[in-house]
């Protein structure tokens, strides 16, 4: 597989699912646009590209505000002219509670990053694909996609909200030649887990347990699908939400 001369736009690319895409789709060619709210976490993916021999280039950007969304789609143009891949990963996890119990704060930080993000980030994505030759977008939801979570409902809404953005746009688009899906991962090995499992130390053998395979994704097996459903070996898949999670979910 080839994503030379490919521009990919990653949200969240300064930490774990985010970073090992960046990371391989530069591998495999790509002119990467890294963002992240914390900007000095997408400069180092960028350091770490142009290290191995890659092209790339960073912002930050907050993907619950528009101003952001937009200069970053307006980075990508004015360093490579066009825009092909848009992997709109960046989200958060949000506090473990019952639903009863999160406060209107809470829920609205896990909307506005993992739900609203998305669609700010399309809105800007798409005028710019449409202006080239089309493209594909890929959303991260999760396994919270697909399943309810206890203590956890924000950020389960939140994600199953980008699949139903996900398969709506997709219709939309679907024959202006721009291809929209989204991965759904299990529990995989990132400071997110990490942040979670540091919380709720019970979580670890909840996680364990989930698992038919007794252990957790790692970024690389997410970023390998990814890259499969951004690229044209996927070309006649749209609007699918593709769950990763060693099984997890067939129990
Ligand atoms: N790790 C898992 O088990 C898992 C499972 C299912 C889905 N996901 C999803 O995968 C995606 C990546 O998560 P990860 O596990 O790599 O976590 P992570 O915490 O390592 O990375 C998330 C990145 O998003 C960035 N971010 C947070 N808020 C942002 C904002 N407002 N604007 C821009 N960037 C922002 C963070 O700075 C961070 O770099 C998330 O959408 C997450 O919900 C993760």
């Amino acid at each position: 597989m080839t994503l030379l001369n490919k521009v990919a736009i990653i949200t969240g690319a300064g930490s774990g699912i985010g970073r090992a895409t960046a990371l391989k789709m530069a591998s495999l060619g790509a002119k990467i646009v890294a963002t992240d709210i914390h900007e000095a976490n997408a400069q180092e993916t960028i350091s770490l590209i142009l290290a191995r021999g890659g092209e790339g280039v960073f912002a930050k950007c907050d993907v619950t505000q528009a101003r952001d969304v937009e200069a970053m789609v307006g980075l990508a143009l004015s360093a490579y002219g066009k825009l092909d891949i848009a992997v709109n990963n960046a989200g958060v996890g949000g506090v473990m509670a019952n639903a009863t119990d999160v406060d209107e704060a809470q829920w609205d930080l896990v909307m506005n990053v993992n739900l609203k993000g998305v669609w700010l980030c399309m809105k800007y994505e798409i005028p710019a694909m449409l202006n080239g030759i089309g493209g594909s977008i890929v959303n991260v939801s999760s396994l919270a996609g697909v399943l309810g979570f206890r203590m956890n409902a924000p950020y389960a809404a939140s994600k199953h909200g980008v699949i139903g953005l996900t398969k709506s746009v997709a219709l939309e688009y679907a024959r202006k030649n721009i291809r929209v899906n989204a991965v759904c991962p299990g529990f995989t090995e990132t400071p997110m887990v990490a942040t979670l499992v540091e919380e709720a130390p019970k979580m670890e053998e909840f996680v364990m347990k989930s698992s038919p395979m007794r252990r957790l994704g790692s970024v690389e097996e997410i970023a390998d699908a990814i890259i499969y459903l951004a690229d044209d070996s996927a070309s006649f898949v749209n609007g699918h939400a593709l769950v990763l999670d060693g099984g997890a979910s067939i129990q």
